[in-house]
């Protein structure tokens, strides 16, 4: 079996922070998670995988290589726009030839065992297998409908009215009848070749679509708040009492409250950090507390009162705001690589508070 990692695309909801950047490559607890994709296929026996990319390439090249290091061997595949999930599956065909292959999404992470998923695949005669997950929301994602035999009848794409709360997580095995499907379908209203269309087709021809669904989490990682809490969850996966700080990392006068990863040339000084912060290397957090964040590499944090629930791109800086400790002194921000936030903090005067008051009683 193949594998077939998704890696192009344009990223719109982490921006500014995949502007310049590929957002399978924003860590999590201080590792890409194109990474963790990478591992979690090589662990069950995947290792001939073709890497999707688009605009930011260059930058997976530099971060992934030939796979070597993992026992892996890559081979990059252009997709020259983000047309479509499907739409990567065409680009891959070459390259998939008539094998079985797992399609894996570059920015999904999820906390089952994928040899449960893949194991007895092949030998199935199934067309396609999909891993489902319930969740609270399924308008942000393509929604499966189940037949009262328990099998999936329908596949609607961020759908305003779902019919289920089963989404669809971003791992598929596929035979080599899904090369057929994708050929069959047409463009979406959204310009896009989508999969669940190519699925579909297979359902509607009379081919057998199996499907799991998971036990554990799901992180579909494109958005901030759910990159913060895989951090955590990865975070709290770590051994002992979750404090990792390497030894080329300097921390002085500071309260590390685990789970907390520090990386090599990390600075922490006078400062309260954790729970859940990854902190990237070269990092600096002076005279600040900082929680619930991901710190990426060369980024820092000075002088404020609380940074909670953010992530810093990559030399991204946080000053000032520290001394009122008041409202409006707690920071909770995605900033791009490269950003600068000053924080000043206005001394307010009670004879303002005196003034405020007055309006609103209408005197
Ligand atoms: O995360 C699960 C969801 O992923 C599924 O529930 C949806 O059915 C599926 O369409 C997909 O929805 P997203 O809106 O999250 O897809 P996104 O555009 O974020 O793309 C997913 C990954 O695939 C991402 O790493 C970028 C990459 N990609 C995407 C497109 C559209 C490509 O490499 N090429 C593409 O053309």
């Amino acid at each position: 079996m193949k594998g077939l990692i998704l890696a192009g695309g344009s990223g719109r909801r982490l921006r500014p922070l995949t502007h310049t950047s590929a957002k399978q490559l924003v860590p999590i607890a201080n590792k890409p998670i194109l990474h963790y994709v990478i591992e979690d296929l090589v662990s069950v026996g995947i290792t001939e995988l073709g890497i999707v990319v688009g605009d930011t390439g260059d930058e997976v090249r530099a971060s992934v290589s030939d796979g070597s290091r993992w026992g892996a061997e890559v081979t990059y595949l252009e997709q020259e726009a983000p047309l479509g999930l499907a739409h990567a599956v065409l680009v891959a065909r070459l390259f998939l030839g008539d094998d079985p292959f797992a399609m894996y999404l570059g920015d999904n992470m999820f906390e089952d065992s994928l040899d449960e998923v893949v194991a007895g695949f092949e030998a199935s005669g199934d067309a396609a297998r999909l891993l489902l997950a319930r969740v609270d929301d399924p308008t942000a994602f393509g929604v499966a409908d189940l037949g009262a035999d328990g099998r999936i009848i329908g596949l609607v794409e961020k759908p305003a009215e779902p019919s289920s709360d089963l989404a669809l997580v971003g791992v598929y095995l596929f035979d080599a009848r899904i090369h057929a499907a994708v050929d069959a379908i047409s463009l979406s209203e959204r310009g896009e070749l989508e999969i669940t269309d190519a699925i579909q087709w297979l359902v509607d021809n009379g081919m057998s679509v199996d499907h799991r669904v998971l036990d554990g989490w799901w992180i579909d990682t494109g958005k901030k708040d759910p990159l913060l809490e895989c951090n955590r969850l990865v975070l709290d996966g770590l051994a002992g009492d979750g404090v990792m700080v390497d030894d080329q990392a300097t921390v002085v006068d500071a309260t590390l409250v685990g789970p907390v990863v520090v990386a090599a040339g990390a600075q922490i000084i006078d400062a309260t950090v954790g729970p859940s912060v990854a902190v990237g290397a070269g990092c600096r957090i002076e005279s600040s507390t900082v929680d619930h964040s991901v710190l990426m590499e060369g980024s820092s944090i000075v002088g404020h009162h609380r940074v909670t629930g953010s992530v810093l791109g990559r030399e991204a800086a946080i000053f000032g705001g520290g001394d009122s400790g008041g409202p409006g002194s707690e920071l909770s921000v995605l900033l791009g690589d490269h950003s600068v936030v000053d924080v000043h903090v206005p001394v307010v005067e009670p004879w303002v508070d005196d003034c405020l008051a007055g309006e609103g009683s209408g005197g």
